[in-house]
């Protein structure tokens, strides 16, 4: 382990449990722990008892609060605050909505809690709409994920079963009803207004805001939204206690989450830090660094809709106000990492496409923009390009975002815009030598003739 994970390990003397915790993931590796008594045998659903016994709604909602859990589907909102905005009396029912999701490139986490550990969510479902006082909570889970779809069904079945679900909890009075909806596979119906339109059956599009979904959500009653991972997370809340919880991370990014590692590293997959670990101990220390000796190019930090980072920024904390600091976005916490054979442009390419397919229509910039930059980027691509495209690529960036109608339109330009500022010479290259600058297609630029000057087409 490097030097940075040794100062962790001295600072943490003072750290409650150790300088890395895993909050949100403590028994993933135990044979079986998906099943119910394997769950119970290590510590599961006690947390349901003792909240009924020692708090209020509202005092569970202050614990979250203080806490600081800020949520982990992208925007980092704090999660208790969230909880506070519904309106404490309503004609209509209220209701929490788990984004179970999941589709962002390079993000699979929500995936291994409800795989490997479905009753946590479970468990985190219930406490969550105890303290919104929710009598009916959905846990929205991507189509693509059927096994994952699988695992929720039974886990709450079970919970069901065992009392933890229905008719006066555990004697405490509470009732909850819970329901999993499997979507049909689109990326849009993760965010949060299309997820409310898909779940009351209709197609996936996106709402206008305002009203949010606090005041006006699902079937027109008052609701909160989450990610899964934030709401696997309070169980560890209750059972730890908010100071715990809050003495990891940094001042305004407390706690843990899960990192999910991929791209060109020796070992990918899901890691639970403290936030304000660097960059650089995820990808080297737990990673093992880029694969097959290659050196770093560029890593994109919290999933496909965040700008690319440079080898230089490696010691970027991971927090949300470091990574921001830093140009980029913590995201949805997908680190992906491009070794140094990887061509940038093929890259955005294969990105941009994931937008256009996923792009949901209901808005001009986004429908076209979307389409019309896969086309520039297949011509720069593949060697046909002039430098009048690069300039044409970051005007209709220019002009989908903050004009779209929802944030996707937004995230799509994101890989453009800074991979044109961070590797502009790279594109050149693709109009100077009609080919790629690296990998199987690379050819040398030396021989080629100078750039054309630049023509619009
Ligand atoms: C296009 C798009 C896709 C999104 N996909 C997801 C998703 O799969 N899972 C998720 O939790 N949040 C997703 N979000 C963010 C949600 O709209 C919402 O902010 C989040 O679920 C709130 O939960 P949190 O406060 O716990 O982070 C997406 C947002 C957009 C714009
Ligand atoms: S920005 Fe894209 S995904 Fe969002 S509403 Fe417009 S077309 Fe649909």
């Amino acid at each position: 382990m490097a030097e940075t994970v040794d100062k962790m390990m001295a600072e943490s003397v003072t750290l409650p449990l150790g300088p890395f915790p895993q909050f949100v993931t403590p028994h993933f590796e135990v044979p079986g722990i998906d099943q119910m008594d394997v769950y119970r045998a290590h510590g599961g659903y006690d947390t349901l008892a003792e909240v009924f016994q020692r708090f209020s709604p509202d005092a569970l909602l202050e614990e979250v609060k203080q806490s600081g859990l800020r949520g982990r589907g992208g925007a980092g909102f704090s999660t208790g605050q969230k909880w506070s905005f519904l309106p404490p009396t309503s004609p209509k029912p209220r209701y929490l909505c788990v984004n179970a999701d999941e589709s962002e490139p390079g993000t699979f986490k929500d995936r291994m809690i409800m795989e490997v550990s479905p009753h946590q969510l479970v468990e985190g479902t219930i406490l969550a709409s105890y303290a919104t006082k929710v009598r009916h909570a959905f846990i929205y889970v991507r189509g693509e994920l059927p096994f994952a779809g699988d695992q929720m069904e039974r886990a709450v079945r079970e919970a069901y079963h065992a009392g933890f679900l229905g008719r006066d909890i555990l004697g405490s009075g509470y009732d909850l009803e819970m329901t999993i909806h499997r979507g049909a596979g689109a990326y849009i119906c993760g965010e949060e207004s299309a997820l409310l339109e898909s779940l009351e059956g209709k197609r996936g599009y996106p709402r206008l805001k305002p009203p949010f979904p606090a005041v006006v959500g699902l079937y027109g009653g008052p609701t909160v939204i989450n990610n899964a991972e934030t709401v696997a997370t309070v169980p560890a809340i209750v059972r730890y206690g908010a100071a715990t919880y809050a003495a990891y991370g940094t001042a305004k990014s407390k706690g843990t989450r899960i990192y999910c590692l991929s791209g060109h590293v020796e070992r990918p997959g899901n890691y639970e830090l403290p936030l304000g670990t660097p960059l650089r101990t995820l990808i080297e220390d737990f990673g093992g660094g880029v694969r097959d000796g290659q050196r770093l190019k560029a890593i994109i930090p919290g999933g496909s809709s965040t700008p690319f980072l440079l080898p230089s920024q490696l010691d970027t904390p991971l927090d949300h106000e470091a990574v921001a600091a830093a140009g980029s976005m913590l995201g949805s916490g997908g680190v992906v990492v491009l070794d140094e054979q990887t061509c940038i442009v093929g890259a955005v390419l294969r990105m941009t496409e994931f937008y256009r397919d996923e792009s949901c229509g209901k808005c001009t910039p986004c429908r076209e923009g979307t389409f019309w930059l896969v086309q520039l980027l297949e011509r720069l691509e593949g060697g046909h390009g002039n430098v009048a495209d690069i300039a044409l690529l970051a005007d209709i960036c220019d002009n989908m975002n903050g004009k779209c109608f929802c944030p996707l339109g937004d995230a799509a330009t994101m890989c453009i815009t800074s991979s044109i500022k961070l590797f502009h010479d790279e594109y050149l290259h693709h109009i100077r030598a009609h080919s790629c600058l690296v990998g199987p297609r690379a050819r040398r630029a030396s021989a080629m003739p100078p750039v054309a000057p630049a023509s619009v087409r």
